[in-house]
C-alpha cells in the first residue's frame, strides 16, 4: 500500500555564508523574491501538493522564520481599519491551520542529512517531502506536486532532477541511472559532489524530494561524507534496491537562491511573471542591456 504524502520537512538551519552580511541577523530563507520570502514559496508549494504538516528544522537566529507563520493580529486589525482589504486577504491566504507547523532545533549545522535526522520524531513512520527553500522552482505545476503525483503511482523515493554541465557535477548530488523514459529515470546509484571525471552522469538532484521514513535509520549512523558533513545523499543511496527509487525530470525552471547570481535571476524571472511589474521590469532590462549602457 502506498501511504498518502502529508508531511514536509523544511531544513532552514544553514548558516547562509554566501549571503553574508545580509544573513548575519536574518535567515537566508527570509530573503524575499519580489515580495515573498523564500520560506513562504516553499510552504505554498508544499500545500499545493496536498501537504498538511510542516516541520521547520531551525537553528540559532532563525526566530523570524517561525514568527512568519504566526497570525499578526495588530497588523491585520490596522490593515482592516485602513481599508487595505487586498493586503489583508493576501496575509490571510497564507494562514496555516493551528498545529500545522512544528519546529525542531539543529544546534549545529552538521549537514543536510543531520538536519533531516533532527526531524525524526515528526517523520515517524510516514513518507515525507523535503523542500530546500533556497531552491526556487518556477513551474506551471508546482514541483512538489509533480513529485507527489509520481510517488502516488510508484511509491518509494522520488527526487527532482535536472541536467547540469559536466564540469559542475562536484557541486551536486549526482545520479547513476538505469531505465530512462526521458522523464522518469530509475536511480541505480547516488554520489554526492563527484568530480566530473568520475561522475556517473550529469543528472543532479535539486532541493525537492519525496522519501520514505526508512532513510532515518541510515542517517542515525552519522557517517560523514563529502565536506565532512552528514550527507542526505549517502543515506538515500542505502535505500536503492530496497525500495522503488526514481528521479523525475520536473517541468519548470529552478533558481539556486543560495547563490547571488541565482537569487538575482529569480528576482527577474518572478517579476516578469507579474502582470503589475512585467512591463516596467522589461523596460529597464532593455535599458541596462543596450550596447552603450
Ligand atoms: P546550503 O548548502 O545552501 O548551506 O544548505 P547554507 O548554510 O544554507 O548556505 P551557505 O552554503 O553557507 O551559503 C541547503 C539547505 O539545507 C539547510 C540550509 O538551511 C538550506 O536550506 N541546512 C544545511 C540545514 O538546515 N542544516 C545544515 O547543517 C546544512
Amino acid at each position: 500500500m502506498i501511504k498518502k504524502l502529508r508531511k514536509a520537512v523544511l531544513p532552514v538551519a544553514g548558516l547562509g555564508t554566501r549571503f553574508l552580511p545580509a544573513t548575519k541577523a536574518i535567515a537566508k530563507e527570509m530573503l524575499p523574491v519580489v515580495d515573498k520570502p523564500l520560506i513562504q514559496y516553499a510552504v505554498d508549494e508544499a500545500r499545493a501538493a496536498g501537504i498538511e504538516q510542516f516541520c521547520l528544522v531551525t537553528g540559532r537566529g532563525k526566530t523570524s522564520l517561525v514568527e512568519h507563520f504566526d497570525i499578526a493580529y495588530e497588523l491585520e486589525a490596522t490593515l482592516k481599519q485602513r481599508g487595505k482589504h487586498k493586503e489583508l486577504q493576501e496575509l490571510r491566504e497564507h494562514h496555516l491551520p493551528p498545529g500545522a507547523v512544528v519546529t525542531v532545533r539543529q544546534q549545529e549545522p552538521l549537514g543536510l542529512g543531520h538536519a533531516i535526522w533532527c526531524a525524526r520524531a515528526f517523520i515517524d513512520e510516514d513518507p515525507f517531502a523535503i523542500l530546500l527553500p533556497d531552491d526556487l522552482v518556477l513551474a506551471d505545476v508546482p514541483c512538489t506536486k509533480q513529485l507527489a503525483d509520481v510517488y502516488a503511482q510508484t511509491g518509494g523515493c522520488v527526487v527532482a532532477v535536472t541536467e547540469v554541465p559536466r564540469e559542475h557535477t562536484s557541486r551536486y548530488g549526482i545520479l547513476d541511472i538505469g531505465r530512462d523514459d526521458g522523464r522518469l529515470v530509475e536511480v541505480r546509484g547516488l554520489v554526492e559532489k563527484p568530480k566530473p571525471e568520475v561522475a556517473p552522469s550529469n543528472l543532479s538532484i535539486i532541493g525537492r524530494y519525496v522519501l520514505l521514513p526508512d532513510v532515518v535509520e541510515h542517517l542515525a549512523r552519522m557517517e560523514r561524507g563529502a565536506g565532512g558533513e552528514v550527507q542526505l545523499t549517502d543515506a538515500m543511496a542505502k535505500l536503492i534496491g530496497k525500495v522503488p527509487f526514481h528521479g523525475l525530470r520536473y517541468e519548470g525552471r529552478r533558481f539556486d537562491c543560495g547563490d547571488k547570481v541565482g537569487f538575482l535571476e529569480a528576482q527577474i524571472a518572478f517579476a516578469l511573471k507579474r502582470p503589475d511589474m512585467a512591463p516596467a521590469v522589461r523596460a529597464f532590462l532593455k535599458d541596462y542591456c543596450a550596447p552603450d549602457a
